[in-house]
Order: C-alpha cells, then sequence, then structure tokens
C-alpha cells in the first residue's frame, strides 16, 4: 500500500534549520558580513591594495563568508528596495550597524548593483579584486552596472557574480507600511551623513554639506506627517555613536519647535541643517577626551569650549557661502552661549543672540540631558529634564522659546514612562489627539499589572469612559524609565 503522501512528508531542511535557530545566526552573519564588507570597501578607498592595513578586513570577510558556506555553497547578498537579503532572509539594521547598511545599499544602487552572489571556490584575491572595482567605479558614469561586468571579466574574477539592480514596484500596503520605515530610514541617513562630514573633517578632506541638506529636507516633509514616530527615534541612544545620535535628535526636535513657530520649508531646512552641524567643532577634538567617562580637567574643559569656534571654522570652509551659510554660522557660535550671554564662548562685546541659536541651545540642552554621552551616568528622564531646565529658563534659556519647545515636546514627551491606575505600565508614543490635555497622551502598554513584559494596546488617555463620562485610564505617576533599566527606543524602531 502506498503510504500517505502527508505522514511522509517532512519539514524541509529550510524549516527544520529555521527551527533550530538557524535564521537567527544566518541574520547574525548576514550583518557581520555586511559590516565587514562596509569596512573593506572604506579601507579599500583609502589604501591601495598591497598595503597591509587591508589584511584584516580581508581576512573578516572571508570567515564570515566561511561560516555562510557552511550551508551553502552560495552567498547570495541582495538588495531589495531599500532592504538586504541574504538569500531570502531580510536583514533586520540595527543600531550598530546602520552606516554599514545604509553605506553599502547607497554603493550598490548607485553602481545599479541589485546582488552579490559569492561562491565558495572565490578565493580572497578575487574578493580583492572585486571590492576594488566596486571603489572605482565612478557611479556617475553612463552605465556603471556594465561597466563592473566588464572590469571582472578583465580582472578574471569567476566565482562572484552580480545581478543587476531592480527598481521595486509599490504596492498600496507597502506605501501605508513605509511611512514608519520612511521614517526611520531618514533618521539613519542623516546619521550616516553627520558621520560622513565628521569623518571628512577629521581627514582633512573637502566637505560638503549638500547630502545632509538634502537630507534635512526629507525630514521636514516627514515631520508634517510623521512627527512622532521622529520625535521617538530621538530616544534612540549609542554611546559610542553619541555625537552622530545627538546631532540628528537635536535636528529633529529644532524642527520640531520651528515648525510651531511657523516656519516656513526653507527655513526650517537651515534651522535643521544648522542644528544637525551645531557640534561639529567636535570633529577636531580626541575621542579620549570626547569619550572620557571622568569629569574633565580644567585643561580638557578649555579644550572642549573651543568647540563652537572651530564649529565655525569648518562651516565658513565650506562652499558656497551665502545668507544662509552666515545664519547657520550665528547659530552653530552660539549654541553654548546662555540667554543671559553667560557661557562660552566668552563675549567681550555688546551681542544679541540669534533665534537660530536660542532654539539650539535649548534642544541641545534637553537631549543631552536626556541621553548619557559616557557609560557611567544616567540620563535624566524627560520630565526631570524639563523641570531641571524650566528652573533656568529666563537665565539660561529664552522663556517665551522655553514655553514653545514644551509645546512642541509636551509635557510628558514621547518616550516617557508612565504607570497607569490599572497598574501597568506604558510608553507615550504619541502627543495628546486635544491640544487642551497635553498631559493624555496616547501610551503604549508594555508591562502588565503582574510586572511581566508585554507587547500590549496602545491606549488613547483621553478616551472616556461610555458609561460614567469619565477618562477611562489614568496616568498615576511618571516613571524613571532608567531605574527599570528598560531601553524605550525599541518601541519606535
Ligand atoms: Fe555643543
Ligand atoms: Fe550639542
Amino acid at each position: 500500500m502506498a503510504e500517505d503522501p502527508k505522514q511522509t512528508e517532512r519539514p524541509s531542511t529550510r524549516q527544520f534549520l529555521s527551527s533550530q535557530g538557524f535564521d537567527e545566526d544566518m541574520a547574525k552573519k548576514g550583518k557581520e558580513l555586511v559590516n565587514q564588507f562596509y569596512i573593506f570597501m572604506k579601507t579599500a578607498q583609502i589604501h591601495d591594495p598591497t598595503n597591509v592595513a587591508l589584511e584584516t578586513p580581508v581576512e573578516n570577510v572571508i570567515r564570515t563568508l566561511k561560516g555562510l558556506w557552511q550551508w551553502s555553497d552560495d552567498v547570495h547578498l541582495r538588495l531589495e528596495g531599500d532592504y538586504l537579503f541574504l538569500d531570502e532572509l531580510k536583514l533586520k539594521m540595527d543600531m550598530d550597524g546602520f552606516i554599514s547598511f545604509t553605506s553599502l545599499i547607497e554603493t550598490l544602487k548607485q553602481l545599479r548593483i541589485g546582488g552579490i552572489l559569492l561562491k565558495k571556490s572565490a578565493t580572497t584575491d578575487e574578493l580583492k579584486r572585486f571590492v576594488y572595482i566596486l571603489v572605482q567605479t565612478d557611479p556617475g558614469g553612463k552605465e556603471p552596472f556594465e561597466r563592473v561586468i566588464e572590469q571582472m571579466k578583465k580582472m578574471g574574477i569567476a566565482n562572484i557574480e552580480i545581478d543587476p539592480f531592480e527598481e521595486r514596484k509599490e504596492s498600496f500596503e507597502d506605501i501605508l507600511r513605509d511611512a514608519k520605515e520612511i521614517a526611520k530610514s531618514t533618521y539613519f541617513r542623516t546619521m550616516t551623513a553627520v558621520a560622513e562630514v565628521m569623518d571628512n573633517i577629521k581627514l582633512g578632506q573637502a566637505v560638503s554639506v549638500k547630502r545632509a541638506k538634502r537630507v534635512v529636507q526629507s525630514m521636514v516633509d516627514l515631520l508634517l506627517q510623521e512627527e512622532s514616530t521622529l520625535l521617538g527615534l530621538t530616544t534612540l541612544r549609542s554611546h559610542d555613536e553619541y555625537t552622530h545620535h545627538h546631532s540628528v535628535n537635536v535636528c529633529i526636535l529644532s524642527l520640531a519647535m520651528g515648525q510651531r513657530l511657523g516656519y516656513p520649508k526653507k527655513k526650517l531646512t537651515e534651522l535643521g541643517v544648522a542644528a544637525l552641524f551645531h557640534d561639529m567643532g567636535k570633529a577636531s577634538i580626541s575621542p579620549e577626551i570626547l569619550n572620557k567617562p571622568t569629569d574633565f580637567t580644567e585643561e580638557e574643559w578649555q579644550i572642549m569650549r573651543r568647540h563652537p569656534i572651530l564649529g565655525v571654522k569648518y562651516i565658513i570652509k565650506l562652499k558656497g557661502i551665502n545668507e544662509m551659510t552666515i545664519r547657520m554660522v550665528t547659530g552653530i557660535f552660539e549654541h553654548h552661549l546662555n540667554y543671559d550671554l553667560s557661557g562660552y564662548p566668552k563675549l567681550d562685546t555688546k551681542w544679541e543672540l540669534s533665534l537660530l541659536g536660542r532654539i539650539i541651545s535649548i534642544v541641545d540642552c534637553y537631549d543631552a540631558l536626556t541621553s548619557s554621552r559616557v557609560y557611567n551616568r544616567v540620563p535624566y528622564p524627560p520630565d526631570k529634564a524639563l523641570k531641571f531646565m524650566l528652573n533656568k529658563s529666563g537665565r539660561a534659556f529664552d522663556p517665551v522659546l522655553m514655553k514653545i519647545f514644551i509645546n512642541s515636546i509636551g509635557i510628558l514627551p514621547i518616550g516617557t514612562m508612565v504607570l497607569l491606575d490599572t497598574g501597568e505600565i506604558g510608553v507615550v508614543i504619541q502627543s495628546s489627539s486635544n491640544p487642551e490635555r497635553m498631559d493624555r497622551p496616547k501610551v503604549k502598554v508594555i508591562v502588565d499589572p503582574s510586572g511581566k513584559e508585554v507587547d500590549g494596546d496602545i491606549v488613547d488617555l483621553t478616551e472616556l469612559n461610555e458609561k460614567a463620562g469619565q477618562y477611562r485610564l489614568n496616568i498615576q505617576k511618571v516613571i524613571d524609565s532608567t531605574k527599570y533599566k528598560i531601553d524605550v527606543s525599541q518601541y519606535f524602531l
């Protein structure tokens, strides 16, 4: 008797492996590959192929590839839309990987490459030649993909293949889902743009902020539709990338304020770019000082206090100085000056602070307080930071702008953790739908009354109880997320 096919059907190898945590492992290796490939390309950009500096990056890529070749003879890294895939597995971009991901995606798109197939038989030498072709092909010329193929043939690369990039057709669902994704990718693209400018300053290379200006423009566009997502992303923190996150956060928060001030689009872009580069002067301060875990010595303070002036120096070196640059320069120069003109740089002439400077100094202080520059400092929760700053309103900060700032981020800013009267804990994910009840934002429940972390509902605290006509849920108190060791940024990623 023939066997029942259903009975004999076994789970596919793929399903089996997946159940064994294979996907997780592969995703991890995939991320490693992207990261190492990026470092390899970066190194190849500055060194010639015989340089010893190349050895470690090449070895790292090969080691990861060998790990992947254990599972399959071909490793296929593909680009689909704005995502990288390893075979069929979508690689999730995370905090430490964003620069490698976005840079590699950008390079591939520019060269019109949609995938790289690395066969098990590929040699180290082939890989090296391939990477040099990638970094040396001018993406600006005609048909870059064809030129890469041609070079690969010429160089005798037989075990690496590339596919052409195909523009993805978007479905309606894609567009809807993408609004949030676009906000995220804009955040990371802006971070990459800052990193790039800062790196160029460090290397003493020519600096252009064209790309940065473009990303700020897309941020301004997004602000109108996805403000809460963007504000939510300002809760992202990383000690290693402190300056970059801080720059993007200051940019987003300044834009939110500029919008409340009724700025037109052009002015918003100007404010955003100035905010994004307010700490540009830190590019030439050594990381040992910048990341010092203990207090600065007087000498180190002196170096730190120079960054507004250094920032001005870099900005005016940029090409195409115009009125916009001049206003930006002023804002950057002033960002550590207080409303009463104390602070630094020390002034010995009469001075009137610009609006840009006054805005940036407020959001700069708020972001610095709510994040931790160094490992050992516990950041302030949003409500405490606001209280602290309100106390200094009128002396350190422009009191009117301070009010507008609170108005734009809310008295319970996005990312604040609250205890509800049901015993649940939630995170503020969107400001109140009723501008008169700013104390009743939208909250996502993340801990149930028993103390278990949950992926709970989003509740609108302005909602009324049907029968009694009272609010359905109330905030009992604001809680300090740092004490609970909960990383609230995960709810916005
Ligand atoms: Fe600064
Ligand atoms: Fe700053």
